[in-house]
C-alpha cells in the first residue's frame, strides 16, 4: 500500500509536469490507489479538458469504489467548463480523502472538502501544504489578487552588466542557462519585453530546447510589424494596468524578460515576486556596459531592496540565482507568498536544485 508522504509527492510530480499548460487552471496532480493496492494517476489537462481527479477516476473506473486519493489542491465543487471534482468523488465511493492545500478560489474554498465530509468522506487536509504553496504560489496569487505572479529573469556578467556599450548582449550566459530560460517561458502563459530590446536583439520569445508551448508576447511600447516577437500585445501605459489586464485574461505567470529599463520600472515599482539572475563568470569591466536595471536607484543605502537567496544552481558554467523579497517587505501576505517567503528564510540550496539541463546542446541563433 502506498505511504500518504510517497503518494502526496507522486501527485505534487504529476502537477509539476502539466505546469505552464493549464491557465487560468491550476496545474494540479492525483493518485488514486483501490483497496486492491491498484494506482492511478491524473493531472490538470489544458482548459476545458479534464482535471486531475476526473483523469485518475476515469482511470481507476469501478476500483475507485473505496480507495484513497491524494491530490494536491482541494477538489472543485463548482460548475466551470466541466462538472465538479468533488462530486465526481463522492460517485465514484472513494473511502479517504488526502489534500495538501485547500483552493483560495473563492468559488470552492473548503466547498469541495465541506461536500466530501459532509457525505461521509474521511478527509485530512495539509500533507505536503508546503511543497504544494511553493508550486501554486503563482495561481494563489492570481486567485487572491487577481493579478499574476511576476517573474522578472536577467542574465549578467559577474560585475552585474547586462549589455555591452554597443547594445550587444547576447549571449552573456552559455546553453545550459539559456536553456534554463526556455523552461521559464514554458512554464508562463505570458512573457513581456521592452520595445529597446526588441529594437535591439529582435528576439523571438517563443519556446525553445524544452518541451512547451509560447507564452503570449508582450511588447512595451511598440514592435516593427515585420518584429520576429509579433504577433505580439503591444502595450503602452502603467504597468500595474498591464497586471490588471494580464490577470483579467488568465494569465497566472508572467515572465518578464527586460531590458535595463523595464527591469527597473518592475522592481521599483514592487511589482516582482521571484527574482531569477543567471550569472556569467565574464566581466565587461567598466561603467559604460549597461546594468541590471536603469532609471533611479535607491537614494542612500537605507532604501536598497533587500531580499533573500532562495535557491543557487550551478548551471553549466553559470549560476542560476533565485531571490525573493522578504516577507517584512511584502505587504500582500497572502498564503502562496508567505510560503514562499518562508522557503526563503531556509539555507541557500546550493547544489541540490534538480534542474536536468547538463549535456544540452544548444545552437547559436536568435534569443
Ligand atoms: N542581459 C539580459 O538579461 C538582457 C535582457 C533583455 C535585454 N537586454 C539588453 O537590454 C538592452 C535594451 O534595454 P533597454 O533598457 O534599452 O530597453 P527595454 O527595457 O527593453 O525597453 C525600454 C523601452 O520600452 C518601452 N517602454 C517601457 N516601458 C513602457 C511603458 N510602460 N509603456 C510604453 N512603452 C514602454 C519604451 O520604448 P520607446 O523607446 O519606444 O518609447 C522604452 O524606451 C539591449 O541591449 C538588450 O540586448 C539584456
Amino acid at each position: 500500500m502506498l505511504d500518504d508522504a510517497e503518494a502526496m509527492m507522486q501527485a505534487v510530480e504529476l502537477a509539476a509536469g502539466v505546469r505552464g499548460t493549464t491557465a487560468p487552471n491550476p496545474w494540479v496532480g492525483c493518485v488514486i490507489e483501490s483497496v486492491d493496492g491498484e494506482i492511478f494517476t491524473g493531472a490538470t489537462q489544458p482548459p476545458g479538458g479534464m482535471h486531475a481527479e476526473a483523469m485518475a477516476l476515469a482511470a481507476a473506473g469501478d476500483r475507485a469504489r473505496g480507495g484513497t486519493m491524494w491530490v494536491t489542491l482541494e477538489p472543485c465543487s463548482h460548475h466551470g467548463r466541466t462538472p465538479p471534482c468533488a462530486d465526481a468523488a463522492l460517485a465514484a465511493g472513494l473511502r479517504r480523502v488526502v489534500v495538501a492545500m485547500e483552493d483560495p478560489d473563492p468559488r470552492v474554498s473548503g466547498a469541495g472538502l465541506d461536500r466530501l465530509r459532509s457525505a461521509g468522506v474521511e478527509v485530512e487536509v495539509g500533507l505536503g501544504a508546503d511543497e504544494v504553496g511553493a508550486q501554486l504560489a503563482p495561481y494563489v496569487k492570481h486567485r487572491l489578487t487577481a493579478r499574476p505572479w511576476v517573474v522578472l529573469k536577467l542574465a549578467a556578467s559577474i560585475d552585474g552588466r547586462t549589455a555591452a556599450p554597443d547594445g550587444s548582449s547576447q549571449w552573456i550566459t552559455g546553453g545550459a542557462a539559456r536553456a534554463d530560460g526556455h523552461r521559464l517561458r514554458a512554464e508562463s502563459d505570458a512573457i513581456v519585453v521592452g520595445a529597446g530590446t526588441v529594437r535591439a536583439d529582435d528576439p523571438s520569445l517563443t519556446v525553445r530546447h524544452v518541451p512547451g508551448t509560447d507564452p503570449l508576447r508582450v511588447v512595451l511600447g511598440t514592435a516593427a510589424p515585420e518584429a520576429r516577437v509579433q504577433p505580439a500585445l503591444e502595450f503602452q501605459g502603467e504597468i500595474s494596468d498591464l497586471l490588471d489586464q494580464l490577470g483579467e485574461r488568465g494569465v497566472i505567470q508572467v515572465l518578464v524578460e527586460g531590458g535595463a529599463s523595464v527591469a527597473g520600472q518592475f522592481h521599483r515599482a514592487g511589482l516582482v515576486d521571484q527574482y531569477v539572475v543567471y550569472l556569467a563568470p565574464a566581466i565587461f569591466g567598466g561603467d559604460d556596459a549597461r546594468g541590471l536595471m536603469s532609471g533611479p536607484a535607491a537614494p542612500t543605502i537605507a532604501d536598497i531592496w533587500r531580499g533573500t537567496f532562495t535557491a543557487i544552481t550551478p548551471m553549466g558554467g553559470d549560476l542560476r540565482i533565485d531571490l525573493v523579497t522578504v516577507e517584512s517587505d511584502n505587504p500582500r501576505g497572502h498564503p502562496g507568498l508567505g510560503r514562499a517567503a518562508a522557503a526563503a528564510d531556509a539555507e541557500p540550496d546550493t547544489g541540490s536544485v534538480p534542474i536536468a539541463t547538463v549535456g544540452l546542446t544548444i545552437p547559436e541563433e536568435e534569443s
